[in-house]
């Protein structure tokens, strides 16, 4: 496929279902079980309208798209999330993802089962660049400190704890392909009391992903987490997990002043300029986009620049069309919160 070709994110799941092995693309591509998560990720965007505001001065909107995250600067509120094995979309892997990150300005989180180690990918960093570093950990408290020294010594700025998969997903599509990744177990079970003790193993700020519910956006709160990602892990773990987009919803209804006290970031299914700004609207900081990327891949470095700019582009004209003058702007007055009954 010809890069040039792309106009949107979803293009990028076309092409690399057209050009990569079945089982790499089917990798990429599974949810959990009957894959309504997965579907309703995507499916759920559709379902609120925006509320926009006509005649106002919207010409500097792409100046107003750069924001911080946990303190550091960045040129979009969006970011590459965490996915494993880089390798089955290009043979440079996570070198694109990293190096791509750099040149668009964005922050790249780089998996904790990436195809290339910690160390590897940290060193592949232009000057100056921030890159975190997402982990899977175990309660064995030996190997958790040397992923944090780890990480620490390679120059990761933070640390993203997963906590939506102590157990593999049971994903049949790719299973289907091949055995080993039919379900197994980890034995990963940890609880919040678990979070003080790992922050007591390292500076570096730890950001807890995979938060599903209003009740536990305020547990992360009570339990000082500095920021939390609101993800069903791309519908990838429980098929039945809310989308990020209905949690959000229910924090801003059952307790708004989470999006004050810790910086609340959130993934799955964005693939439109329109799906970011809903979840920007709530007071989500920034969202993630994991599938996209992964398979943006198969064109290497240039295919990741070549979503960040579209996908920069995208979020300045809805904006526009929202009637917002500055990003900044949104608010929950542009989001309609009773679902439309299109579908
Ligand atoms: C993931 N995700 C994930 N999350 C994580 O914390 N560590 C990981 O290693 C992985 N691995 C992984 C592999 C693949 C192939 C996918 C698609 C996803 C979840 C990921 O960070 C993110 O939550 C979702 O991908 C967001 O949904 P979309 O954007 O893929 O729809």
């Amino acid at each position: 496929p010809d890069l040039k070709a792309m106009v949107g994110l979803p293009d990028f799941d076309w092409a690399a279902r057209n050009y990569l092995p079945l089982l790499n693309y089917t990798y990429y591509r599974n949810g959990a079980a009957g894959e309504s998560s997965y579907r309703n990720n995507l499916e759920v965007f559709g379902r609120y309208t925006f509320i926009p505001e006509v005649m106002n001065d919207v010409t500097k909107i792409e100046e107003s798209l750069p924001t911080t995250i946990l303190g550091h600067n960045f040129s979009a509120p969006f970011y590459i999330s965490p996915c494993a094995y880089g390798l089955y979309g290009h043979p440079n892997a996570e070198a694109n993802f990293v190096k791509g990150a750099a040149a668009g300005k964005i922050l790249y989180i780089p998996s904790g089962y990436a195809s290339l180690s910690i160390e590897e990918i940290h060193a592949l960093k232009a000057e100056g660049q921030v890159v975190f570093q997402q982990l899977y950990l175990t309660t064995n408290d030996t190997e958790t400190q040397s992923l944090f020294d780890r990480s620490k010594a390679a120059g990761a700025d933070a640390l993203v704890f997963t906590v939506d998969a102590p157990i593999f997903g049971s994903r049949h599509r790719a299973a289907r392909l091949d055995v080993s990744l039919a379900l197994y177990t980890n034995d990963t079970y940890y609880q919040w009391d678990y979070y003080h003790k790992l922050q007591n193993m390292t500076d570096l700020p730890i950001i807890v992903k995979g938060i599903m519910s209003a009740k536990d956006a305020k547990k992360a709160v009570e339990n000082k987490v500095p920021a939390i990602v609101l993800s069903n892990h791309g519908g990838r773990q429980l098929d039945g997990a809310p989308s990020a987009l209905e949690v959000a919803i229910d924090i801003y209804k059952e307790a708004p002043e989470v999006f004050n006290q810790t910086e609340v970031f959130a993934d799955g299914g964005v693939r439109y300029g329109t799906d970011a700004l809903k979840l920007l609207a709530l007071g989500v900081k920034a969202v993630g986009l994991g599938r996209p990327f992964m398979y943006s891949n198969v064109f290497g470095q240039e295919g990741v620049e070549r979503v960040i700019e579209l996908f920069k582009k995208e979020l300045a004209v809805d904006g526009a069309n929202v009637g917002l003058g500055s990003l900044k702007d949104i608010n929950p007055g542009f989001l309609n919160l009773s679902p439309n009954n299109w579908h």
